[in-house]
């Protein structure tokens, strides 16, 4: 099944770690500064795993810290493990840590998956804080950060996993990686509705899957990295060098 085109797709390879993340943070400053100029705010879904962490510790540094309008910023998840949120492996509390701590974000500003809580519910109740507080029927995040996982999964979208032909819903509970461990994911009604949604990609464990998601892109259905396209927006993937080595 190929996926609709984005309305634009963009592949850059940055030298390393360091110029990925200050590539990602310039972009999620015009992001937010586009958003707010016209629609007086800036509605951004945060990725988790490790790879976005450097970005967030980027934004809280000058340039960044001073020129985005965080008051105007509204803050949700691509995704979440179902632990409390002081849980190690929650992504709320990497984003906590490395991203609203740090610039002083209101907690009313944060609208987390309530990981703590009965899966099915908690899915249910972000879906309804995306539909209460993102403007758009379905709901238009103006930004969706991904990663991508070495088997080709993004968000909790895993391959083979019931999340992948969710056609309605914008936010279901998904088996994780290990059993017992289920995740709330975005799902790609929600991530494709998005004006624009950026993946980050870094280093030389990713070469492999990101060669195989973009140089035969449309043709790895089987890689749900491979088929986010939002239809009304733009789609740009940021590789470090040791990731993009395949390409
Ligand atoms: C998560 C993420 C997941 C992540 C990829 C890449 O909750 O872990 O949503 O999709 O982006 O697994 O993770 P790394 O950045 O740690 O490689």
């Amino acid at each position: 099944m190929r996926p609709a085109a984005p309305a634009s797709f963009e592949i850059a390879v940055l030298p390393d770690a360091d110029s990925l993340a200050l590539a990602a943070a310039d972009e999620f400053a015009r992001s937010a500064a586009d958003a707010v100029s016209r629609r007086g705010l800036f509605h951004v879904a945060l990725s988790g795993g490790s790879t976005p962490r450097a970005l967030y510790r980027r934004l809280t540094k000058p340039p960044h810290r001073g020129a985005i309008p965080w008051d105007s910023v509204r803050f949700f998840f691509g995704d979440e493990r179902c632990v409390p949120p002081g849980d190690d492996r929650s992504n709320y509390r990497m984003a906590r840590e490395a991203l609203f701590k740090p610039l002083r974000i209101a907690p009313r500003r944060v609208f987390r998956v309530r990981g703590e809580d009965d899966p099915a519910r908690a899915a249910r109740e972000y879906e309804r804080l995306l539909r209460a507080h993102v403007p758009g029927r379905p709901p238009r995040l103006d930004l969706v950060l991904l990663g991508l996982g070495e088997d080709g999964h993004t968000a909790s979208l895993f391959p083979g996993t019931p999340a992948l032909t969710e056609g309605k819903r914008l936010a279901v509970e998904n088996p994780g990686p290990r059993p017992g461990e289920p995740r709330i994911t975005l799902t790609y009604r929600a991530i494709d509705s998005a004006r624009r949604v950026i993946f980050l990609v870094s280093g030389s464990t990713k070469a492999k899957i990101a060669a195989a998601v973009l140089a035969k892109r449309g043709r790895r259905p089987d890689l749900p990295a491979a088929r986010v396209a939002p239809r009304r927006g733009t789609l740009l993937w940021l590789l470090d060098e040791e990731a993009g080595s395949r390409l």
